[in-house]
């Protein structure tokens, strides 16, 4: 039993948007996506997909997509991203009650995975705009969409804080972090979300959203403060499911 984590599948089997201007990664993708996870996850281990799942914007639109994700080995636990837009944020339970014994949806809940709670939530980063010298370097940024952005990242504070009291209320002391945004954005060190996750002693925390060369390194990867911050995009890891817990 295993558990691994790969995000921003970004499929698009009924809808027209070819990925291929993002790079030559993504050429294919849905082909590297089938190959590597058959490859690698066993029908005994769980898959977290941490969003970004379809471009479809209704649900009638994703079918295919999430059936994709059905047909790959192992359970399937997804995450909301925020190309998401089949997944309405109040109408998770119905999702659950849908595909239930088929595909779980996180959010203001938790799953099992032995002794460990995975908990989790779509998160958010303020991403600018930055205003660069010409050096390249940030002399500022919009102002007002960082106050609007701390809102955002309040409310899925809530819906965060939600998950970790159900996984502690169930006896769960182990956890694991899944988020869809990176847990800091360019601008900072550590955020509500690093602290919840130094708070709760968390193992790791999971994330992925970041796409290109350039991205990549906008957050926290590798250890810190004792956490190990893992990055999952589908194109950092040339969708290769990223191994979480043995
Ligand atoms: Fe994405
Ligand atoms: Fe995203």
């Amino acid at each position: 039993m295993a558990l691994y984590a790969l995000g921003d599948l970004h499929l698009s089997f009924q809808v027209h948007k070819p990925m291929t201007p993002f790079g030559r990664v993504w050429k294919n993708h849905e082909r590297k996506i089938e190959k590597y996870v058959n490859r690698i996850v066993k029908p005994e281990d769980t898959l977290v997909l941490t969003g970004d799942h379809s471009w479809g914007r209704k649900l009638a639109e994703c079918r295919e997509d999430l059936e994709f994700i059905e047909r790959l080995p192992g359970r399937k636990i997804l995450l909301r991203g925020n190309h998401d837009m089949f997944w309405d944020a109040k109408k998770t339970e119905r999702l659950n009650q849908e595909y239930a014994g088929r595909l779980f949806f996180l959010q203001n809940n938790f799953a099992a995975y032995g002794d460990y709670a995975l908990v989790g939530t779509k998160g958010y980063t303020f991403e600018g705009p930055f205003y660069l010298d010409r050096w390249g370097n940030i002399t500022g940024w919009d102002e007002e969409r960082e106050i609007q952005a701390e809102k955002l990242v309040e409310r899925e504070m809530t819906r965060l804080r939600e998950s970790f009291r159900q996984a502690r209320e169930a006896g769960f002391r182990k956890y694991i972090l899944f988020l869809h945004y990176p847990p800091t954005n360019i601008l900072e060190e550590t955020s509500p979300f690093t602290e919840i996750a130094e708070e709760y002693g968390v193992t790791a925390v999971v994330y992925s959203h970041c796409h290109g060369e350039r991205r990549f390194g906008d957050s926290i990867r590798g250890d810190f403060h004792g956490i190990r911050y893992m990055l999952v995009s589908g194109d950092f890891l040339d969708f290769r499911p990223a191994l979480v817990l043995p």
